[in-house]
């Protein structure tokens, strides 16, 4: 059930009218999309789409796409309500809640297949996960039509490919990156983090600091291989399991050659704490 005081359109039709009624009136649009159990981090994302565009469309979608077998699909949190209320006092113009055969209608076919940036990290661990992301991101911004779509560094592959995707892909729109929330102890914010129990809660802000000081490390200019394995034995007392800890040249995420850092680094990192599974990443401060 969602909030009626926010407008909101379900079908493509629907959404269209709303926001060709805004292009008629030369109003530029902004769009975010998430998977909602919206909090702080989403929130500054809708923030920076006001502060480009006249008007705001959010989407919330549970993309089944990108999840893969065994995944969290089915428990994913889902709450339309308090996202609508967090997004009325945003001000966000529109919420776009597609259901599923909207956006993957019976005989649905076409996915996306990516290289560059989607190479490696997440999709080691979760190799449907970018192609999912990518296709659904490619319709909502067919059926959206935005001026500026806004993406946090939370989730930095992500960024990146869809980035390529845009640029690949011929897409006329400009990707605007947030920089990430995070609670008081570092934590980034997710929706995922309600999966986490009081202990695992308290595990769960060390991987910014581990992150943070293995950044730290590389830009006092460590060894990459030494400050990576350091980062990696940290990240292991600490965490029930861990995919990688990684530095990564900051615009392809390829691997730097002779494990030797040379030019903007990103440290990034995916660990897991009971069923739940954390991703982080941080800028490496330039030398
Ligand atoms: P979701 O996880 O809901 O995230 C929606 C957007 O919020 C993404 O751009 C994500 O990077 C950003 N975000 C999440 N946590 C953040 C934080 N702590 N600080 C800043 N931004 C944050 O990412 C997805 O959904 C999906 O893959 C989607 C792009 C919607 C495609 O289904």
């Amino acid at each position: 059930m969602i909030n009626l005081q926010i407008p909101h359109a379900t079908t493509i039709r629907a959404l269209r009218a709303r926001v060709k009624s805004w292009r008629e009136a030369g109003e530029t649009v902004g769009f975010v999309p998430t998977m909602g159990a919206l909090h702080d981090g989403h929130l500054a994302l809708v923030r920076l789409a006001r502060a480009h565009c006249d008007r705001v469309v959010t989407s919330i979608f549970v993309n089944p796409a990108q999840f893969g077998q065994g995944e969290d699909l089915a428990t994913y949190p889902r709450d339309g309500v308090e996202d609508a209320s967090k997004l009325a006092k945003e001000r966000c113009d529109l919420i776009y809640v597609p259901d599923r055969e909207i956006m993957y209608p019976d005989h649905y076919t076409t996915m996306l297949t990516l290289e560059g940036p989607a190479l490696g990290l997440e999709s080691d661990f979760r190799p449907h996960f970018f192609g999912g992301v990518a296709t659904v991101v490619a319709k909502l911004f067919n059926q959206v039509r935005p001026d500026v779509a806004v993406f946090g560094e939370k989730d930095y592959q992500q960024l990146l490919v869809i980035r390529q995707m845009v640029k690949d892909l011929d897409f006329d729109l400009d990707i605007i990156a947030g920089e990430t929330i995070r609670e008081a102890d570092g934590l980034a914010m997710s929706s995922r983090n309600a999966y986490l129990n009081d202990d695992q809660r308290q595990r769960a802000g060390k991987l910014n600091e581990i992150l943070k000081s293995f950044g730290g490390a590389l830009h006092s200019g460590a060894d990459l291989t030494e400050a990576q394995a350091m980062a990696m034995t940290a990240a292991q007392d600490v965490f029930d399991g861990v995919d990688y800890v990684q530095a990564r040249c900051a615009t392809t995420l390829q691997s730097f050659d002779a494990g030797k850092v040379t030019g903007p680094a990103r440290v990034l990192a995916a660990v897991r704490l009971g069923d739940a599974r954390l991703i982080d990443n941080c800028a490496v401060p330039a030398s």
